[in-house]
């Protein structure tokens, strides 16, 4: 097939704003993504999407388009809601793209309404007061300690142990600190159990790949137990040496009922093709789920292509598995105009082998 890899390219190196080592990582994971779909056979072409989306949309069109669109975009101009936005205008494109739509990217990084929505799906996730900018510091029925988060943010952006707070003077610090990346704070109650990852690969049937965990090792002494984003981005910081994501295992029914949660999720936010749902485990064993990453880290180091490694697909196995389930969901589905493209038929002429999801 022929592929492009899409991905943003929307950070200035010298810039000072919050977040540049997350949307570095993502020029790295589109190499690595390019030269497993090279290995695999396919003939893929890197297009970083900058200051102008429209013409790389247009680019994508025509004889001259691609097969598949790889889509890695977390961003546009900086902005992570430009996500949703992105998938939603290659859904206009008669070209099959990977990952999730348009609706469930937008609201797993609209934390509250995914999260109203899993409770309505009865999924436990921990519960939530929204602080819109300049409002009361009021968390009714709230006990401590909570946790403080950016309420559309990705990649632990804007979290920092100071985001687990103990008393009112401490989330007031908390909040105004998520208040000045331009959105409400999401205040939630702290779970200081186990962080377990669970990933899923495929849609017919899909896929739960082994659970990961995080351990958490002396770095976190004392200290909240949390991938901030030091513990996330940056090599340097002893929080991030010792926050390795390993095999996790867990007693075979509080395996089971992790494993439900994390397919109630995937369920209750229509999430496509690959992603990952994020646990921590209550002291009662409930899993709570904290956050939902439709179209996750692809990097070959992190957690999700670990959980592949571990079930023996190696990295260029997984990203072409990714394609292929993509390609053959939007082929079979007939309300797609991308399955009735020119490119899908090219695409699945004999000799390209489409795997089931
Ligand atoms: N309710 C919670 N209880 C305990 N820890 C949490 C909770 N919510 C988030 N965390 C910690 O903060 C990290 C980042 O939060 P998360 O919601 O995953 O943000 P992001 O979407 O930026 O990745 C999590 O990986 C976890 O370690
Ligand atoms: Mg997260």
């Amino acid at each position: 097939m022929r592929v492009t890899v899409l991905y943003n390219v929307d950070y200035d190196p010298a810039s000072p704003a919050p977040g540049l080592e997350s949307r570095q990582d993502v020029s790295r994971v589109a190499d690595a993504v390019a030269s497993a779909l090279k290995a695999a056979g396919h003939s893929p072409t890197l297009l970083g999407v900058g200051d102008d989306p429209l013409e790389v949309l247009c680019s994508l069109r025509g004889a001259s388009g691609p097969d598949l669109v790889f889509n890695l975009c977390e961003s546009l101009r900086g902005d992570a809601r430009g996500e949703a936005g992105m998938s939603a205008a290659l859904a206009l494109l008669p070209v099959p793209f990977t990952g999730s739509d348009a609706l469930t990217l937008g609201l797993a990084l609209h934390k509250d309404k995914a999260k109203a929505l899993l409770r309505q799906h009865g999924v436990p996730t921990p519960d939530w007061w929204v602080l819109e900018e300049g409002a009361a510091l009021q968390v009714p029925g709230a006990s401590f300690p909570l946790i403080v988060k950016p309420v559309r943010e990705d990649g632990s952006l804007g979290i920092s142990f100071d985001s687990v707070v103990n008393d009112l003077s401490e989330l007031s610090n908390a909040v105004r600190c998520v208040w000045r990346l331009d959105q409400p704070a999401l205040v939630e109650s702290y779970i200081a159990g186990r962080e377990v990852m669970v990933s899923f690969l495929g849609n017919t049937p899909r896929l739960v790949l082994p659970l990961r965990e995080i351990e958490f090792g002396p770095a976190f002494a004392g200290r909240p137990r949390i991938v901030s984003y030091l513990a996330k981005w940056i090599p340097s910081a002893p929080e991030c040496q010792d926050s390795a994501s390993v095999a996790c295992g867990l007693p075979h029914d509080t395996a089971g009922r992790v494993v439900e949660a994390a397919l109630r999720t995937c369920e209750a936010l229509g999430c496509r093709d690959y992603g990952r749902v994020d646990i921590r485990l209550a002291s009662d064993g409930v899993p709570h789920v904290i956050d939902v990453n439709p179209n996750c880290d692809l990097h070959p180091e992190a957690g999700f292509a670990r959980a592949a490694a571990e079930s023996g697909l190696s990295y260029q196995s997984l990203v072409s598995r990714i394609a292929e389930v993509a390609f053959d969901r939007t082929r079979r589905d007939p309300s797609d105009p991308a399955g009735r493209s020119p490119g899908a038929a090219r695409a699945a002429a004999p000799g390209h082998r489409v795997l089931s999801g």
